[in-house]
């Protein structure tokens, strides 16, 4: 009997140590501790026998099975440990290895060129300013000095988009909203989008980008425009650019000025881009007309401002020679990756 039982406590350990999975651990501890297991019919069976031998064969019996436990316990720690590791190297992550390379984007020549001029304005202490897309008929138009009947006007030029209302065909009307909403002195820059009927081609987009400049503050002169947009283009396209004045006309300036810089390819000598005339048109300006400032109430004896307003297609598309305008618009990697930002 008690043979017996050392016999089936060597087979219970060995089961034990044998199951290498937590299920088969399972299994083990039904087949030795469960209700049908050889050692609980026995430990049942304690009750039944002699009363001298009750004692003994039943704390025998109760030592086994606590010794049993143990062991299960012992082997399930052992066997948790092992799932555990197995599991963590199955996943691992070997962090050392190159990842995917994701592409990366980076700015459009636009954007580039945008920011540039911005940040050449910014150095000389202009604020940024922006007006809506669908604009008044009289911001585009009216509070800038141009008159009904004005061609600018005409189904030609405008994308009207209901009585009084159109998609700006500049960004001139954020001059009188500006001039509405702050005292002067002023100096502010405005780039955004404008609309025109165009027909795309290569030199022409329905729609485009412009970078709007104006200054109102005392004693404004030319000469103030004349210095500032000569600093501009130095800045821009390099520091030997000579620029020069024309005359010209624009009803919100008065008087207007188209602004040429010298060609930065052939520097002045004459070349295809330039024309063989040795300047390149950038910009148009002037000094503000002082009708648009007394439409917003300014003394004009008091105030006097100048405006700018250039093309940035045009900038970029004279900073970077390349030959067609709708590839700004193309999004076509070989194109825009040649100016990595
Ligand atoms: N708004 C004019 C244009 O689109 C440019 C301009 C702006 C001219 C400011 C003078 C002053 O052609």
């Amino acid at each position: 009997m008690a043979d017996d039982l050392e016999q089936l406590l060597r087979d219970a350990r060995e089961r034990i140590q044998g199951a290498s999975l937590r299920a088969a651990l399972e299994e083990a501890r039904v087949a030795i501790l469960g209700r049908n297991a050889e050692l609980t019919q026995r430990l049942r069976g304690i009750a039944q026998l002699p009363a001298d031998q009750r004692g003994a064969i039943g704390k025998r019996l109760n030592e086994v099975r606590l010794q049993i436990e143990a062991a299960i316990a012992e082997r399930e720690q052992q066997v948790a440990a092992r799932e555990l590791a197995e599991q963590l190297e199955r996943d691992r992550i070997d962090v050392t290895l190159p990842g995917a390379v994701v592409p990366r984007g980076g700015l459009h020549v636009l954007t580039q060129t945008r920011r540039q001029i911005e940040d050449i304005f910014i150095g000389l202490g202009y604020q940024i300013a922006e007006g809506p897309e669908i604009e008044l008929e009289y911001n585009n138009f009216t509070a800038l000095n141009i008159p009904d009947g004005h061609p600018a006007k005409g189904e030609t030029d405008t994308l009207w988009i209901a009585p009084g209302v159109c998609l700006r065909t500049h960004t001139s009307p954020v001059q009188a909203r500006t001039l509405r909403a702050q005292e002067p002195p002023i100096y502010v820059i405005v780039p955004g989008r404008v609309y025109r009927r165009d027909t795309p081609d290569a030199t022409h987009s329905p729609i485009f980008h412009q970078v709007e400049g104006l200054v109102v503050d005392r004693g404004i002169t030319l000469a103030d425009l004349k210095g500032t947009l000569a600093y501009f283009a130095r800045s821009l396209f390099g520091a030997d650019r000579e620029t020069r004045f024309r005359t010209s006309f624009f009803p919100f300036t008065e008087p207007s000025v188209e602004v040429d810089v010298s060609c930065f390819l052939c520097a002045g000598d004459g070349c295809g881009v330039c024309k063989q005339s040795g300047w390149i048109e950038i910009l148009g300006a002037g000094q503000v007309d002082p009708n648009v400032l007394a439409m917003v109430g300014l003394d004009t004896d008091e105030w006097q401002g100048f405006a700018f307003g250039m093309g940035i297609e045009r900038i970029a598309f004279l900073k970077h020679g390349f030959p067609d305008l709708r590839l700004l618009y193309d999004n076509d990697l070989r194109f825009l990756e040649q100016f990595p930002a």
